[in-house]
This record gives structure tokens, sequence and C-alpha cells, in this order.
């Protein structure tokens, strides 16, 4: 398979159909959940301006896992409750921070971030397999749209985690 280069449209619902597509046909026929979310990242990272970090958190053995990303070296052990990560998960709710500096506990893994959106993955009991994690240099970058149409987004990635 090659990558296809593809123009993301500005207009948020359009952007989330198209970015719902690229994950399907580059996730289809993936050999380990591992090589499905490693291309979910690039994905991500492809498609999502001004962002300097994209990737997953898995929940393992009580804490959640840093997972595939792309981005810089990340913190790889998460308790329940702790940064933007952890409240993400205990709470079952995505998180929007607008400015990282002002959410109590952030877990600053890139000093450039200045926002954040976490949208939990669930799986059809609503249990939360993990999460999809994005930071942006831009303060302010993510509204209820990207949460919303990341969480159709997270539906398709369940299957990986
Ligand atoms: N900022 C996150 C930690 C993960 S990094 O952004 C990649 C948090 O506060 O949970």
């Amino acid at each position: 398979m090659s990558y296809v280069e593809v123009t993301y449209p500005a207009d948020k619902p359009a952007f989330y159909r198209l970015l719902e597509q690229q994950m399907q046909l580059y996730l289809a026929a993936a050999p380990d959940p591992v090589s499905a979310l490693a291309n979910a990242a690039a994905v991500l990272s492809a498609a999502f301006a001004d962002i300097n970090w994209a990737g997953f958190y898995l929940v393992r053995g009580g804490r959640l896992v840093l997972g595939p990303f792309q981005g810089k070296p990340a913190v790889m052990e998460i308790r329940s409750g702790q940064g933007v990560c952890g409240t993400a998960w205990r709470e079952k709710q995505a998180q929007i921070v607008r400015d990282v500096h002002c959410f109590p506990g952030h877990i600053a893994c890139d000093c450039s971030s200045s926002s954040e959106l976490v949208v939990p993955v669930f799986d059809a009991n609503g249990n939360v397999l993990g999460l999809i994690d994005i930071d942006s240099a831009a303060p302010g970058r993510f509204d209820d749209a990207d949460a919303l149409g990341l969480s159709a987004v997270a539906d398709i990635l369940a299957a990986f985690m």
C-alpha cells in the first residue's frame, strides 16, 4: 500500500468524514493491533493542521500506557484521574482543554503544547479501552465539533485497542 496525499477540508463535518474514510482505508486488513494504531497515529498526524502530538493511551493493567503516536517522546504510564488523559478515563468524557497550563495536574510531555483534546475509546459495554490524545501549540485549537468528530473515529479504533 502506498500513501496517497489528500487535502482535508476546513469544514469540520467534512473533515471528519474524510478522516473516517482514511482510517478505514489505512487500518483495513491490519495484521496486528499495533500496526493498525501506528497507521492511525500517522493518519491523525497527516490530517490535523497545527498539532505537535497525536497518538493513543491504552488501558492496561489498571493504568494507561503509551501506545503508538507521532510527536516527541511522552510519559509512558498515567494513573486514573491524573492529568488530562487520566481525567478523560476516570470521567469517561472527552476533555477539551483550551489552555493546558490552566488544567490542574496537566502532564507536560512537550513544553510547546498549549491546548489538548483527549477522547475516550469505548467498547460495546461502555468501558474505556483507551484514549485518543492530540496536542497543539496553538491555544484553543480544539472545540466541541472536534470532540464529536473524533468520537466517531474512536468507534473505528475500538477494534484495535
Ligand atoms: N498531557 C497529557 C499527557 C500526555 S501528552 O500530552 C502526550 C495529560 O495531561 O494527561
